[in-house]
């Protein structure tokens, strides 16, 4: 039925005498004429590659975030880039930027609205639920790393695309788990070699309490509407909450006498609040209590909070955030689920380490290199490099060099221990010769002994680096 159809729509546009194929011909061949656009040779505005140079800091971070994560009893998940958009839009909210202005959203060839996740929060909700994660036992902690879209104006530390680790504890409600993730993302940062950083802390109550307080604080901002920027007497009417955090100066001069959320707490997110700053301070835990603090996506509940860079002078970065999101899960279709999260920028992480002249990642250097002359010897090596490989040695060749001068030199440099040189003779005897690149001596050894010797010269004192 749907093919008749579409075969009369066809035919509609191509009159019933010329056959498809030779049309569909016809139209390829005019696609192949038209004139190739140029493929321009750029990231698009806002991403970037991340370079091998670049990755001894990303290794680090990573690896940091992985041992924290398997520390405090996090598991792995890993969910798709792309989910419908409206699972977006309905978990962080209509009146947000990052919803409002920010998201990759686009419809697919089979007509599904979708969107290139701007965050992970959403998608880990939509997991708990389409996987009925609510009959494990509680609380169910799960940890994520990769990339996020965000359609932002680009600048230094913000990014079209960048990435976040990200950690969430599911199905508790107890503020010692509040106290957990601030702990926990405390314990990375200062891992990575940051050791200067802000916790800014702040409790927006619950739903019910903040619409009292919304109240009061579009009654105080309707008053001073006119000095607010034009984007915030705009905010006045979608999400005034927003408004506190405004970066402008103006907007940021009106918020030091708006209301403020602690002052209008229920009774039960009051103790909350409190019980997570006595947790805090229980663990020495320097944090700021910052009351306008209200974080840019609408699922939060209660505890919110931000890490910002404590770079003296220069711009503060926020280096994570996070909070509690007790009503999301029930919110898009599931049970109620009390739930805490936050997320560090991995691309800010490292933009610090940098700044702060923190480590990178060091990766083990190979101490023995492998030089082969002629062409048998050059096949043999090959298996000689996998052998000594399999057996845990670190191996540097260049393969690509004939010259046998020229691939010393390339030892040398490398500063090795141990160079084997297979040459035609020693490919046709089946020997490997051993030259300590400190004494300069060698032996010649026969080619099945070659991991133990190897082995053996790396240990022993024969072999002493130059550095
Ligand atoms: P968020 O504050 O939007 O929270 O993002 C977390 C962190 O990602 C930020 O603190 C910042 O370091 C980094 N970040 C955000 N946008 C950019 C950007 N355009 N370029 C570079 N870095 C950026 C969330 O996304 C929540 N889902 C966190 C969470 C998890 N809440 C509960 N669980």
């Amino acid at each position: 039925m749907a093919q008749k159809k579409s075969t009369k729509k066809a035919r509609r546009i191509f009159p019933k005498k010329i056959p498809m194929k030779k049309v569909q011909r016809a139209m390829a061949k005019k696609a192949q004429k038209a004139p190739e656009e140029p493929i321009v040779l750029q990231t698009l505005r806002g991403m970037r590659d991340l370079l091998p140079q670049e990755q001894p800091y990303w290794h680090q971070v990573r690896r940091s975030v992985e041992r924290a994560a398997q520390e405090y009893g996090f598991q792995r998940i890993d969910t798709p880039v792309v989910e419908y958009e409206n699972l977006f839009t309905r978990a962080i909210g209509q009146g947000t930027d990052i919803v409002e202005k920010e998201m990759y959203a686009f419809v697919t060839k089979g007509g599904d609205r979708v969107a290139l996740r701007p965050e992970m929060t959403a998608s880990i909700a939509r997991a708990y639920i389409q996987h009925g994660m609510n009959v494990l036992s509680k609380p169910i902690k799960l940890f994520s790393t990769g990339p996020l879209y965000r359609y932002d104006r680009p600048q230094e530390g913000r990014y079209r695309e960048h990435w976040q680790a990200n950690f969430d504890i599911l199905g508790e409600e107890d503020p010692i788990l509040d106290a957990q993730v601030i702990q926990l993302a405390q314990r990375v940062i200062q891992s990575i070699g940051i050791k200067n950083c802000q916790f800014q802390i702040n409790s927006i109550g619950t739903a019910e309490c903040r619409k009292t307080y919304q109240n009061l604080l579009v009654s105080y901002l309707e008053s001073k509407k006119q000095k607010l920027c034009q984007n915030c007497r705009r905010r006045l009417e979608i999400n005034p909450l927003r408004i506190l955090d405004c970066k402008e100066d103006k907007c940021a001069q009106v918020s030091v006498g708006a209301p403020q959320t602690i002052d209008h707490l229920d009774p039960e997110s009051r103790v909350h609040f409190k019980n997570l700053l006595e947790y805090l301070d229980e663990l020495d835990l320097p944090y700021a209590i910052n009351p306008r603090l209200v974080r840019g996506l609408d699922y939060y509940t209660r505890t919110v909070f931000e890490i910002w860079s404590g770079e003296e002078g220069g711009k503060k970065f926020s280096l994570g955030g996070g909070g509690r999101y007790d009503r999301l899960i029930e919110m898009i279709g599931g049970e109620p689920t009390p739930a805490i999260g936050f997320a560090l920028g991995l691309d800010r992480l490292v933009l610090e380490m940098k700044k702060v002249n923190a480590r990178p990642y060091r990766a083990q250097k190979p101490r023995v290199f492998l030089a082969q002359l002629g062409d048998l010897a050059k096949k043999k090596s090959l298996r000689l490099f996998s052998e000594l490989e399999k057996n845990g040695i670190l191996v540097a060749e260049s393969f690509g060099r004939g010259n046998l001068k020229s691939q010393l030199r390339h030892a040398d440099r490398m500063r090795v221990a141990i160079t084997l040189i297979i040459g035609q003779k020693e490919a046709l005897d089946g020997t490997v010769i051993v030259k300590n690149m400190v004494t300069g001596t060698q032996e010649t050894v026969a080619k099945e002994k070659i991991v133990a010797i190897v082995k053996k010269n790396l240990k022993s004192n024969i072999v002493v680096l130059k550095q």
